[in-house]
């Protein structure tokens, strides 16, 4: 038997008992006449206790060990006399009577320990090591919790979970694919979903009614901390629903996880906000609840003045920061810094403040008295002791830029609290999007969305108009879900591949085998796809999803550890008849 215990469970009701453990040497104190060693596995961490007094040469041999080696320890569980409240074993440690080194280790690159010293690219090229560190490993076992009790809800709402395959055709959900060269059939190529979308339509079809899948999706498209190119989904899609019972489902299993893993229950139904409101109020598609300052339209107010800005914009918005008039005009510098960065892309900020003692000072004093100020404060809900922050500029990129701030102030001022969780429905996205390169529309969610009924009649006359039958999850500004309710019906796909500026050539040769599909009996469905990465990532209080996955990308998209993409052999290529050599004229 190579253990008894694990490291994780002994405790005083122990004492007395002879055990054997087995694990990793985290570190050793030696003290002289006494050796402490910690020793690791997954499930703790016991203290191990080698007497010089009692036996000399086990100690000599506890000394020759080093940090990571592999051992296997007998002895007896002993009450500890200096206890470490801070761990489960904390009141015992184990006279060592034998131990064996089951495997030796090299002098790890960086300390295994919950705080460590390895920068990001060390532990990823060693993430087995930064897999033991109890931080990431807890990471992982969350998720593993989070994955169970979701195939727990799910199946028993009489869902089922089907695989499907992964070397298919393209999948529109918007990034490029990863596509797979295939050596049968020189010069074709698979590709590997974006999603499983058209499969799970397909199951509709099928007549499965309720499916589930935890499922890998592949996408390459620029990596940020919540965006890897091979990542989780729960998808999910069920049949005979109306978009509000597919909600009422998939908002039970939301409240249904934070009950189960975190404790929160939610009683209230989730805020259903549509798209349009969620731009007009906050600036973005997925709003963090957590605080209010919402976004004030001042353009046609401070129209008219002399302020060339201000008369010449399409839009000039304002948000309301309670308690911040006395923002110095170095904080203020800083706040119009943050909003000219590039990716935000305001050409500047103007503030008004309405100080303690009822004085009104803006940026742009000369060109409005104060009953005009006293106007602004009004519209924006200030009162004495605010600040008014306002950008103008063109309407999308103004709300976005002051969608940013008010992020940035909500950071500042300590309103964005990782325990506190405000989940909400966005719905009725718009259908189709305008693609100025490329002038023509594209599908906002994927081309099978089903507009709103009542918005069909303008698919023909006014396709940007039309809203979806689309739907969002986002609890604090992440987007966790997407979803709709799709189009089965093949007169009304057609319109929208036309509306999308595909020819009927286009449209059968991509999506032939779901139209067919749909010519023989498609069920009215819908469903959704929730970012299992980022789901584990929020529940685990971070924004980065990268430690929530055993072993991801970097930035990059490389895996560092297993030093991938890299070239592949000759004989490789050959087979598969592909040749990217430059040709010599
Ligand atoms: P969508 O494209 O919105 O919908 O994806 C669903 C959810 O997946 C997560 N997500 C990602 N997570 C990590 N890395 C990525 N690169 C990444 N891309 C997306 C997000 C997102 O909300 N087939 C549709 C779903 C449907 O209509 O049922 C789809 O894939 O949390």
């Amino acid at each position: 038997m190579y253990r008894t215990h694990t490291c994780g469970e002994l405790n005083l009701n122990d004492a007395g008992k002879d055990v054997i453990l087995c694990g990793w040497i985290q570190k050793s104190r030696d003290l002289g006449g006494m050796t402490f060693t910690d020793l690791r596995d997954r499930y703790g961490i016991t203290q191990l206790v080698f007497n010089m007094e009692t036996d000399a040469s086990l100690c000599e041999k506890a000394r020759k060990t080093g940090r990571e080696f592999v051992i296997q320890a007998k002895g007896r569980v002993k009450e500890r006399s200096n206890k470490n409240p801070k761990i489960p074993t904390g009141d015992i440690e184990i006279e060592v009577s034998e131990i064996n080194i089951l495997n030796p280790s090299e002098l790890p690159p960086f300390t295994i320990e919950e705080e460590t010293d390895g920068g990001d690219e060390l532990r990823m090229k060693y993430r087995y090591l930064d897999l033991r560190r109890a931080p990431v490993k807890n990471n992982l076992i969350l998720r593993h919790r989070m994955a169970q009790e979701v195939r727990k809800y799910l199946d028993s709402k009489e869902f089922i979970e089907v695989e499907t395959p992964f070397l298919i055709k393209s999948t529109p959900e918007g990034a490029r694919d990863f596509i797979v060269p295939s050596r049968m059939q020189p010069g074709t190529f698979y590709a590997l979903p974006q999603s499983p979308q058209t499969l799970k339509q397909l199951l509709m079809v099928a007549g499965f009614d309720r499916y589930f899948q935890i499922v890998r999706c592949f996408r390459d498209e620029d990596l940020r901390a919540d965006r890897q190119p091979e990542f989780s989904q729960i998808d999910c899609e069920m049949s005979f629903m109306t978009r509000d019972e597919i909600l009422d489902t998939f908002e039970g299993l939301i409240k249904y996880l934070f009950n189960k893993i975190k404790n929160i229950s939610f009683t209230e139904p989730f805020r259903r906000i549509s798209y349009a409101e969620a731009m007009e109020l906050y600036g973005t598609d997925k709003p963090d609840l957590r605080f209010g300052m919402k976004i004030y339209d001042l353009t046609e107010v401070v129209k008219g003045h002399g302020f060339s800005v201000f008369d010449t914009s399409e839009f000039t918005g304002a948000i309301c920061v309670s308690g911040c008039a006395d923002y110095t005009r170095k904080q203020i510098d800083e706040l119009t810094d943050f909003v000219k960065r590039p990716q935000i892309g305001a050409k500047g900020l103007i503030y008004l403040r309405y100080g303690n003692d009822g004085t009104l000072r803006s940026s742009v004093d000369k060109f409005y008295s104060r009953e005009d100020l006293e106007i602004w404060a009004e519209k924006t809900g200030a009162g004495q002791g605010d600040l008014i922050l306002v950008i103008s500029g063109e309407r999308i990129k103004t709300l976005s830029a002051l969608s940013e701030l008010r992020l940035e102030m909500g950071n500042r001022l300590g309103l964005r609290k990782r325990d506190n969780y405000m989940p909400l429905w966005v719905v009725d996205f718009p259908l189709l999007e305008w693609n100025e390169e490329e002038k023509r529309f594209f599908a906002m969610h994927h081309p099978f969305t089903s507009p709103k009924p009542e918005d069909i009649p303008l698919m023909e006359t006014d396709p940007g108009k039309v809203r979806a039958n689309a739907y969002d999850l986002v609890i604090n500004g992440v987007e966790i879900g997407g979803g709709s309710v799709r189009i089965h019906d093949s007169s009304l796909q057609k319109l929208m591949f036309k509306a999308l500026g595909f020819t009927d050539e286009e449209a059968v040769e991509q999506f032939g085998f779901l139209m067919n599909a749909f010519r023989y009996g498609a069920p009215p469905h819908g469903g959704i796809a929730f970012g299992f990465d980022r789901l584990v990532a929020m529940f685990g209080g971070q924004d980065s999803i990268r430690d929530f996955i055993a072993f991801p990308k970097n930035n990059a998209g490389r895996d560092v550890m297993l030093d991938t993409p890299a070239p592949v052999s000759e004989k490789q290529l050959h087979e598969l008849m592909i040749d990217f050599r430059k040709k010599k004229e």
